[in-house]
């Protein structure tokens, strides 16, 4: 069943056009690692989903829909009702998604609806492993390590249990130690809940190791989307076999993408033909002038001119 359809949307900051037709549809239950390189447009997919899109933004083309609602319609009120019933967000800074002047068990307490007794959102923070609730409750933000401030904000994102939990690079500042352990805890929380998991980030093999689809992201469009082992194993889209086989064994786990020759494009406007046409080794002619459709074969849903040819030909 459909949870999350995001079809051809389009997002413009003033001049610059930061999703140029972007189309993903998510399942419940489904894990997804959305992964591209800085620009890409993976916040602005991610903001546009709960409507958090910042005032420079404005959505000039598409939809969202969550759960057969289109987003774009609601009413400030429903989207309220959308962000506290229905999604959970988790973001890169947890700081910056808490409250630097309440206590945090104020915070949890209001995450969990204002109905929530002491005990309860003691719970809350046991859920996310941190050693002493008690503690951590009476304390603010700023006494509290990155690693166990982001625990905080996953009790919130997570305490109403939301269908679909958007985490934005939740581990980028966090260190590698750190990092796998608030992972973990993500995955097992979203399965116990059956939330399904949107994941924004730059490591491909962290995402293919935890995800079960992968999603690249490249100037503003998922170029390919498919199960992630396949997506990895037998890229289609030349920028993905790039992802995957560049520098070999360079790419290890919490390192940022390994550099492709060239840089990711800015647009303003929607591109003419495909946007990865200037750095791609398997370029053809019509590839600058024509927009590439959806090919979809094997599981693999893949916007490329060549993707009908022989799996990993284009590399
Ligand atoms: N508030 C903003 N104002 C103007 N342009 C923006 C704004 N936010 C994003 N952009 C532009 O939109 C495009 C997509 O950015 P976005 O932040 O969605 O990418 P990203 O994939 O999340 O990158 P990163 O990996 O660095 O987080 C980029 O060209 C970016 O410069
Ligand atoms: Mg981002």
């Amino acid at each position: 069943m459909t949870l999350l359809e995001v079809d051809q949307l389009v997002v413009d900051y003033g001049a610059v056009r930061a999703l140029d037709g972007a189309t993903l549809s998510v399942a419940r239950g489904e894990t997804v690692g959305i992964v591209g390189e800085s620009g890409s447009g993976k916040s602005t997919l991610g903001s546009a989903i709960g409507g958090l899109l910042p005032k420079a933004a404005e959505v000039t083309g598409g939809e969202v829909k969550v759960d057969g609602s289109v987003v774009g319609s609601m009413s400030a009120r429903e989207l309220r009702a959308l962000r506290s019933t229905r999604l959970g967000y988790v973001f890169q800074e947890p700081i910056g998604s808490l409250d630097p002047t309440m206590r945090i068990g104020r915070q949890v307490a209001l995450a969990l609806r204002g109905r929530a007794s002491r005990a309860d959102v003691l719970d809350r923070l046991a859920t996310v492993k941190l050693a002493d609730p008690a503690r951590v409750a009476r304390g603010y933000p700023h006494q509290l390590s990155g690693g166990m401030a982001q625990r905080v904000a996953i009790a919130m994102a997570m305490a109403a249990e939301p269908e679909l939990l958007i985490a934005d690079e939740p581990t980028a500042a966090l260190d590698s130690q750190v990092r796998d352990e608030v992972l973990d805890l993500v995955f097992a929380l979203a399965a116990e809940a059956g939330t399904t998991i949107l994941w924004l980030s730059h490591d491909l093999p962290a995402v293919a190791r935890r995800c079960s689809r992968v999603a690249v992201m490249y100037g503003g469009r998922v170029v390919e989307s498919g199960p992630a082992s396949a997506v990895l194993a037998e890229p289609r889209h030349p920028y993905t076999a790039a992802l995957a086989g560049s520098v070999p064994g360079a790419v290890s786990e919490g390192q940022r993408l390994v550099a492709i020759p060239g840089q990711p494009p800015v647009l303003s406007g929607a591109s003419p033909g495909c946007s990865f046409a200037p750095r791609c080794p398997a370029v053809l002619e019509s590839c600058a002038g024509e927009r590439p459709r959806s090919h979809v074969s094997g599981g693999h849903d893949v916007l490329c001119h060549r993707a009908s040819e022989t799996v990993g030909a284009a590399r």
